[in-house]
């Protein structure tokens, strides 16, 4: 292996301060290497969200700047749209249309690929030739062709996530990707995504609220509370100290407690 890596993506002192005065996220340096999976974890309103949707500018850092590899800034618009295009991204809530099929539903990750008057027409046969690998991969070939909405919750963030590699992506920022599914559903799917970050050479950050998930699958974990990064290390160094800091409430985060069913 490589003994000196150069990280892929970096933070440098990036701060997010929402419109109406809210502190998102604190002057942050953080830097983001291939094969590795990292785990957001924290409190709701701890600003994971932010962190990650601040990586690929869908919230604008006030201050600070996110640095790729390859692109000199994300300021120019094209280099933004370059980044955006590499980067895939999966959300609780896995925004499929459910009366298409899995195929069409995960060639829509083909489509940043193209010119708006190239997506007009039908899809190459390369396109779905990668596309029904991809849902190989997360074990739904056979069900290629039936619509979406006859699916499981669980099998529909599968397709979600073959939608996100059939991008062919450099970077994997997903948002609470297992939050709605079963403990085993979850495991299996977050299984996948670790595979695929170590498979495809690219990095993965996922942001959790089950810290045995993050424990079990993480090579990293950032733990966030109140804008602020409080842990950042491998999850053997996650102690009860470091929960402690992690999810102590402070007066300014949001009302609404989670329950972590690992903090026994
Ligand atoms: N669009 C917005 N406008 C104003 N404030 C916002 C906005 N989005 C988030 N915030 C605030 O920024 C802080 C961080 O929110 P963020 O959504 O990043 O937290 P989170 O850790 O993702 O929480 P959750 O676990 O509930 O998803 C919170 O105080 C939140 O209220
Ligand atoms: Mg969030």
């Amino acid at each position: 292996m490589n003994a000196t890596v150069t990280p892929m993506l970096r933070l440098k002192g990036v701060e997010v301060v929402y419109p109406n005065g809210i502190v998102g996220l604190k002057p942050t340096s953080l830097a983001f290497e291939r094969r590795a999976f990292t785990v957001l974890l924290g409190l709701s309103g701890a600003g994971k969200s932010t962190l990650l949707r601040s990586l690929n500018h869908l919230v604008a850092p006030t201050s600070g700047s996110v640095v790729v590899e390859g692109i000199e800034t994300l300021d120019e618009t094209e280099s933004l749209r370059t980044h955006r295009r590499q980067t895939a991204m999966i959300f609780q809530q896995h925004q499929l249309i459910g009366r298409y099929t899995c195929l069409q539903n995960v060639l829509v990750g083909r489509l940043g690929h193209y010119s708006m008057w190239r997506t007009l027409l039908p899809f190459a046969e390369a396109d779905r030739r990668l596309a029904l690998d991809c849902l190989d991969r997360v074990g739904l070939l056979s069900r290629a062709l039936q619509r979406v909405y006859n699916l499981s919750g669980g099998q529909q963030q599968r397709v979600g996530i073959a939608r996100a590699i059939a991008q062919q992506p450099s970077l994997i920022l997903a948002d609470e990707p297992v939050a709605s599914l079963d403990p085993e559903t979850a495991h299996r799917v977050l299984g996948m995504l670790h595979e695929i970050t170590k498979q495809d050479d690219i990095p993965t950050i996922v942001s959790l609220h089950q810290v045995e998930l993050a424990k079990a699958f993480a090579d990293r974990i950032v733990g966030l509370n109140d804008g602020e990064v409080v842990f950042d290390g491998p999850p053997s160094d996650l102690d009860d100290v470091a929960l402690d800091r992690i999810y102590e409430r402070s007066t300014a985060t949001a009302p609404e407690a989670y329950t972590t069913e690992a903090a026994e």
